[in-house]
């Protein structure tokens, strides 16, 4: 990620106020960026207050905003995306941002088996195929003997390595609950092929519940390898890793979230202020984003030895891919 130097601050009010005091002491804050008209020309904290039109495409800006959802939407309409979000109460801002990353490459390189599937339907919801691959390479690299899974939609992830793992557990929203599967607003109905891959998985075990009120209590075996990839809200990331962190043994355990990062290989601002907001430091020093995938994983020192970090700028990897399809069909 590039670091600017520059910043405008969207937001001359409250919120706006308490970036620049964060913000100050490492960026030229050059002025602040208001919706409201009457305040365009003024001055906030001594710095001029643009338009936003006036203030895109310059440089970087930091939404600091109750309003940062709609906002985002506004500077895209724009066509205008070099824009991050400051959040209130977050000791970190992601324009710092700079985690070492898991070499996925080398990984897979040396475990060929965890790039093997049988049930990937590529389809909306899912996680992309260097995610599956990931979660299996470390299941088979951890032999963890019991694996929790937040949100499971088709059962893809969880199948995926129910074979190596003894015992898993799903926890995910009944099929009547009305899901938010993306930050976006955007929900995705449960199906007909809620569960299709994992239903029938004889070592799987489903709560159909809200994760973020569950009681860990009630799985009989502790996870030592978990998956969050359940609500895609701050608060439920915050309480989804804050609620497995309470309950895991974090010196032997690995977790990995999904859409801790973009598509386009980007942090996902959310996901990170969400499980900064709630770990110590021993966890946020341990934590790594995995290249040219969207996830972001937790590893305790005592098991980093086991893997490989510091992807090679000079080493792009290419897979190759036979693929075969078959038709799954509900009654
Ligand atoms: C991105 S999908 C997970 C896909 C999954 N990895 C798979 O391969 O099946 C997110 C799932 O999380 C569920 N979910 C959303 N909010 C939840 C919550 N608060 N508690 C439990 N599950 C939740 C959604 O219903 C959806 O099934």
């Amino acid at each position: 990620m590039q670091n600017p130097t520059s910043i405008y601050i969207f937001g001359a009010s409250t919120l706006g106020e308490l970036a620049h005091t964060y913000l100050q002491a490492r960026y030229t804050i050059i002025g602040f960026v208001d919706n409201d008209v009457k305040k365009h020309g003024t001055r906030f904290l001594d710095k001029p207050v643009f338009a936003p039109e006036d203030a895109i495409n310059q440089t970087h800006i930091v939404i600091a905003s109750h309003f940062a959802t709609e906002i985002s939407a506004q500077l895209r309409d724009y066509g205008f995306y070099n824009f991050s979000v400051f959040k209130a109460g977050v000791a970190k801002c992601l324009l710092d941002l700079q985690l070492p990353l898991l070499d996925l490459g080398r990984e897979l390189s040396r475990d060929p088996e965890a790039m093997i599937f049988e049930d990937i339907t590529f389809s909306v919801g899912g996680s992309g195929i260097l995610d599956y691959a990931l979660l299996k390479m470390v299941a088979r690299r951890l032999s963890p003997k019991a694996y929790l899974e937040i949100g499971t939609w088709r059962g893809e992830s969880i199948a995926s390595i129910a074979n190596i793992v003894p015992q898993c557990y799903s926890i995910s929203l009944p099929d009547d609950a009305i899901t938010h599967m993306d930050t976006a607003g955007k929900g995705f109905p449960t199906t007909k092929f809620s569960r299709y891959f994992s239903k029938n998985v004889k070592n799987i075990k489903h709560y159909l519940t809200d994760s973020t009120s569950f009681d860990f209590e009630k799985l009989e075996v502790r996870p030592n390898l978990v998956y969050i990839d359940g609500d895609h809200s701050f608060e439920g990331i915050a309480t989804d890793t804050k609620n497995v962190f309470n309950y895991i043994d974090k010196d032997n355990s690995i977790v990995i979230w999904h859409d801790f990062k973009t598509k386009d290989n980007r942090y996902q601002q959310i996901t990170i202020n969400a499980i900064w907001s709630v770990v110590d430091k021993d966890i946020s020093d341990n934590i790594f984003g995995v290249d040219n995938s969207m996830s972001g994983i937790y590893i305790p020192q005592a098991l980093q030895s086991r893997f490989i970090f510091q992807p090679h700028d000079d080493t792009l990897y290419s897979y190759q891919v036979s693929m075969r399809n078959k038709p799954n069909k509900v009654d």
